[in-house]
């Protein structure tokens, strides 16, 4: 080997060491941009925790949920594969956070990189879980929540205060509650849908208050998405037209959300949050599909039936082969690869979708 060569094949090996070491301090530099992540919620972000309710049918522990997730089998989680809960975990550099359900009892339990308490069927208030035992209710799961802290404060002592504050506090919840006041005659005649909306603020309003005192300061509060357009109304629709009253009223909650949250970050002291624009993002991909990579905007991918909404993704139920052009994967709920442009959305979108910030300007806060 002539000098000549032998510079040539020190530099490029120089190069590529230079290379490594800085993608290996990327990785470091990626790896946990938070000390942990508490995701409080409905089916759109429970990662199987209603597995562990004796008496719930809101479950999804069964074909063909789970078809594209890692390990190809369902987990409990209402998707095709990963949820918005995996894919921000994923872009904060953390594990998935564990359902809590599959922690407690157990000695070892580690809450530390974050725990999630979100059930399937949940909403903002006790009685919108109907029939008794279907769901864990946002007051249920915050009381969750506090039995961690508790532990957490024990184990890490002086370091705990801190923990908290760096964490994230992610919550996904409201739609169970508006599909409630919509079949339920009796909550009609008790409220009238101003009413009932500006109840559901006042009600997140106290978890938020009572997360704050045991230690959140970052939280992530998506609002309620186009309920209306999920297929499970518009199959009850002769045009298969979305339920514009349905979506009337979500906009009104995500109108008095906003509002709230803005108030209360004078009201809490050393609070951040971000909102996301759940309906705003779900409008424009309805309306212009082939620009995020989708075809089928109305029809489920698994179930059965007409727009496949007319059963829900059960075992017996037929799904369709590519699940990337899909918006929803069952009746209810998004794709991964809807969550997934969600999640590219509120973590590094602009103000269009997230105010007052994105997620990744919220934990650097
Ligand atoms: C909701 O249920 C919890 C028990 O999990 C209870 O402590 C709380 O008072 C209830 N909240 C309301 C508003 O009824
Ligand atoms: C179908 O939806 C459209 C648009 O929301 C609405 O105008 C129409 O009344 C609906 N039809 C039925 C039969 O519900
Ligand atoms: C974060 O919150 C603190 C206190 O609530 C506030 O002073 C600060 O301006 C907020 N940061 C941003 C980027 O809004």
């Amino acid at each position: 080997m002539d000098a000549r060569a032998f510079l040539m094949n020190f530099f490029s090996f120089f190069f590529f060491f230079l290379l490594s070491l800085f993608a290996l301090s990327f990785e470091v530099s990626k790896a946990q941009m938070v000390p942990a992540v508490f995701v409080f919620g409905d089916s759109q972000v429970d990662v199987g925790n209603n597995n562990y309710l004796p008496v719930s049918v809101a479950k999804a522990n069964f074909p063909h949920n789970g078809i594209d997730f890692p390990t190809k089998k369902p987990t409990g989680r209402f998707c095709n594969g990963k949820n918005a809960a995996d894919l921000i975990a994923e872009k904060l550099g953390l594990p998935s956070s564990p359902p809590y359900l599959s922690l407690s009892n157990k000695k070892d339990a580690s809450y530390i990189n974050g725990v999630s308490f979100a059930s399937g069927g949940a909403g903002i208030f006790n009685s919108t879980d109907q029939v008794f035992g279907q769901a864990i209710p946002l007051p249920k799961q915050v009381e969750n929540y506090l039995a961690v802290h508790k532990i957490l404060m024990q184990q890490l002592g002086a370091g705990a205060e801190k923990h908290f504050a760096e964490s994230l506090f992610a919550i996904v919840i409201g739609s169970n509650d508006l599909f409630d006041y919509f079949g339920s005659s009796d909550l009609k005649k008790k409220y009238t849908q101003q009413q009932f909306v500006d109840l559901m603020t006042s009600n997140l309003k106290a978890q938020l208050k009572r997360l704050y005192a045991f230690g959140a300061r970052k939280f992530f509060i998506s609002g309620v998405g186009l309920i209306g357009c999920i297929p499970a109304e518009r199959v009850k629709n002769k045009t298969q037209e979305c339920n514009e009253e349905r979506n009337f009223w979500s906009d009104k909650y995500n109108q008095g959300l906003k509002a709230m949250l803005n108030g209360l970050q004078s009201e809490l002291q050393g609070i951040n949050y971000s909102y996301f624009d759940t309906y705003g993002i779900m409008q424009n991909v309805i309306q212009k599909p082939s620009a995020y990579g989708f075809n089928e905007i109305k029809a489920a991918c698994c179930g059965l039936g007409d727009l496949k909404a007319k059963v829900p993704c059960v075992p017996i139920s037929t799904y369709c082969p590519n699940r990337k052009d899909h918006v929803f994967w069952d009746l209810y709920h998004p794709t991964e690869a809807t969550a997934r442009i969600f999640v590219d959305a509120l973590f590094d979108g602009t103000t269009q979708y997230s105010v007052p910030m994105n997620v990744r300007q919220l934990v650097s806060t």
